[in-house]
């Protein structure tokens, strides 16, 4: 991952550039640095730790004036998170700088050479070999940056995006990208490149698309793309639809916040323009011809992390609608196991971001197989959908906190209407019962507002459970996966032992988990649903209540029988048995991220994490 920012033109660079990486510290934040041209040098200030130590350490010994500047924010792979591997990365001669946010898979090798001829290294990292290559190829470009940066970039393996300075070359940005997100922002007398837009919005919010194995050169009136051949290409000019105050905290104290409170608005907003007056569902752009879909014999969801989870809730749904068989895998198991796919597959993958490496990964790995791809992304332009055949947004708008909260309820929004528009296509349902269920959907939003109205309950009960070593929760059918979540995101937030189990599996073994007084969340299923659900999960309250567990039901109005068997019951609205998950996941949402605020964690940017996993 890692964030990553260039600048050209008339401003403060070190303005531009650390307000920037304020915006792309989700990305990471084990260190951050600066590299800025003055007088024909290279200034740099680094420093490990979050942004804030940087820039303490840039009011203690300041930086002088520039136009032209690169900073980096950085998840540690090769190397710790120290102030010597922070980047920018300089070469021995003090000319050129550089910036990296991916893996150099073939580093050792040209580490190896590069000390053969007698460079010493100064950091442990990847990214420093480039500095020294590109230096080292200057000469032999004629001084031409960006031909020093192809001539490098031919000779590198593995993902990475580059941002390069040099200290003779002042008006000067040159950047590339492989397998790793890049875009250029366009203004008027500057450039800007980035790894996310949300870097540049403030200054400008048209943009540049980067394709993979792409250079390009900013100078402050000019921008020019070519491939690693040298050869020019034709490069795609968007629109940013969002601006600065979408990606601020709104008023709220912490991004988890402000995110988990617009989720009604982002799951109106994905459901948005879906359906034609025909009353047809309509995804964003399909390469893949509806008869080809209704070929379709087999569907694999491929997602990481909350996206999985997602897709765990989705497979319900689509089973159920179009009679296919639907497999959720990890994209990172996946792409490894020799997975059966063909022409007769459906590869569906989910992804916030659009860039996850995983995912990327598994999804080539799927289409070289033949396999027909649809990308379910929040992230218009990021590589998984550029590189489906067909793609469904989600419209959760920026999601900045680490823990993903809005982005889990739009994709399981998404990925119902590509089990409904399945459905339409191979005919697996009638219209009426497919605008049935789209009214269903129409209808959660308030029903997601009126749970955001009433968590004053479940957080009084995270205050007073902060203390627990460990926290179990439980679910059947669509409850699982969201138990799965739940305790996900108490993972993250909370740094605590919590794990999610299929309810009838306990008994199978985690049941030796509960002693006196631990924290059992359970999902219960309606009542009204398939009661035979609900009976199930009252016997498997009973069974880890008779050995001291302390149960909380999450259990919808109406649901009278559960209080009898629980200690605490937090109510959800009472909806359809596959919409349940869109209501029940938000109070673990709340729970957790008042669990951390309790234990006085940071709940924006948990230790360990970074939004975006750009690596294997
Ligand atoms: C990271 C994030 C998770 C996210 C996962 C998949 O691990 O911390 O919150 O669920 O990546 O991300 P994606 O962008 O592919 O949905």
């Amino acid at each position: 991952m890692c964030g990553i920012v260039g600048y050209v033109g008339s401003k403060q660079a070190l303005d531009v550039i650390v307000n920037g990486l304020r915006r792309l510290e989700y990305r990471g934040y084990d260190s951050a640095g600066v590299a800025i041209i003055s007088d024909g040098a290279l200034v740099v200030r680094k420093k490990a730790g979050k942004l804030a130590n940087l820039e303490t350490l840039i009011g203690s010994d300041p930086m002088p004036d520039s136009t032209t500047g690169i900073g980096h924010t950085r998840w540690a792979t090769h190397g710790g998170p120290t102030d010597r591997n922070a980047h920018p990365h300089v070469s021995e001669d003090g000319r050129v700088a550089v910036i990296h946010n991916g893996i150099i898979e073939n580093f050792a090798g040209l580490r190896a050479e590069l000390t053969a001829a007698g460079v010493v290294l100064a950091s442990e990292t990847d990214t420093e070999v480039v500095a020294h290559l590109l230096a080292h190829s200057l000469p032999e470009a004629d001084g031409d940056l960006a031909e020093a940066m192809r001539r490098t970039c031919r000779r590198l393996e593995g993902a990475f995006t580059l941002v390069c300075i040099d200290r003779t070359q002042p008006d000067l940005v040159v950047a590339a990208r492989r397998n790793s997100p890049l875009v250029v922002g366009l203004g008027e007398g500057e450039n800007f490149v980035a790894s996310d837009v949300a870097a540049f919005v403030d200054h400008t919010r048209s943009a540049l698309e980067l394709g993979q194995d792409q250079v390009v050169a900013i100078r402050p009136d000019s921008v020019v793309v070519t491939d690693f051949a040298g050869e020019p290409v034709e490069t795609r000019p968007f629109h940013v639809d969002w601006d600065t105050s979408a990606a601020e905290k709104g008023g709220y104290d912490l991004y988890m916040l402000k995110e988990i409170a617009e989720q009604p608005r982002a799951v109106a907003d994905s459901l948005r323009g879906r359906i034609s007056k025909d009353h047809r569902i309509q995804l964003d752009a399909s390469e893949a011809e509806d008869a080809a879909l209704r070929a379709v014999t087999k569907v694999v969801v491929i997602a990481c992390g909350t996206a999985a989870h997602a897709g765990m809730v989705a497979k319900y749904a689509i089973e159920h609608w179009t009679r296919l068989p639907v497999e959720v895998e990890l994209a990172s198991e996946f792409r490894y196991r020799d997975p059966i796919v063909g022409p007769d597959t459906l590869v569906i993958a989910i992804s916030q971001s659009g860039e996850t490496m995983d995912t990327l990964m598994a999804l080539r790995h799927a289409k070289a197989q033949g396999a027909k791809t649809l990308a379910i992304c929040n992230t218009v332009g990021s590589t998984i959908p550029r590189e489906s055949d067909a793609v469904l947004y989600t419209y959760a708008g920026p999601e900045i906190s680490v823990a993903s909260t809005k982005a889990f309820l739009t994709q399981i929004i998404a990925a119902y209407l590509v089990g409904l528009y399945l459905a339409q296509v191979r005919g697996s349902m009638f219209e009426d019962e497919i605008r049935g269920i789209l009214e269903e959907l129409d209808s959660m939003p308030s029903k997601v507002d009126l749970v955001l109205d009433t968590t004053e309950p479940v957080r009084a009960l995270a205050r007073e459970l902060a203390s627990s070593t460990s926290v179990l929760f439980l679910g059947r059918h669509v409850g699982f996966p969201v138990a799965l979540e739940g305790a996900l995101k108490l993972k993250e937030l909370a740094y605590m032992h919590a794990e999610g189990f299929a309810a009838g599996e306990l008994k199978h073994g985690p049941i030796a988990l509960i002693e006196e007084g631990v924290p059992v969340i359970v999902i219960v299923p309606s009542p009204r649903g398939r009661s035979v659900l609900h009976d199930k999960i009252v016997s498997n309250i009973q069974e880890v209540r008779a050995r001291g567990a302390r149960v909380i039901a999450i259990a919808e109005e109406g649901d009278e029988v559960i209080a009898e068997f629980a200690d605490h019951v937090i109510r959800i609205p009472a909806v359809p048995t596959l919409m349940q998950p869109l209501v029940a996941t938000v109070p673990l949402q709340v729970f957790a991220c008042e669990m951390a605020t309790a234990r006085g964690l940071d709940v924006d940017q948990p230790r360990n994490l970074a939004k975006s996993v750009t690596v294997e």
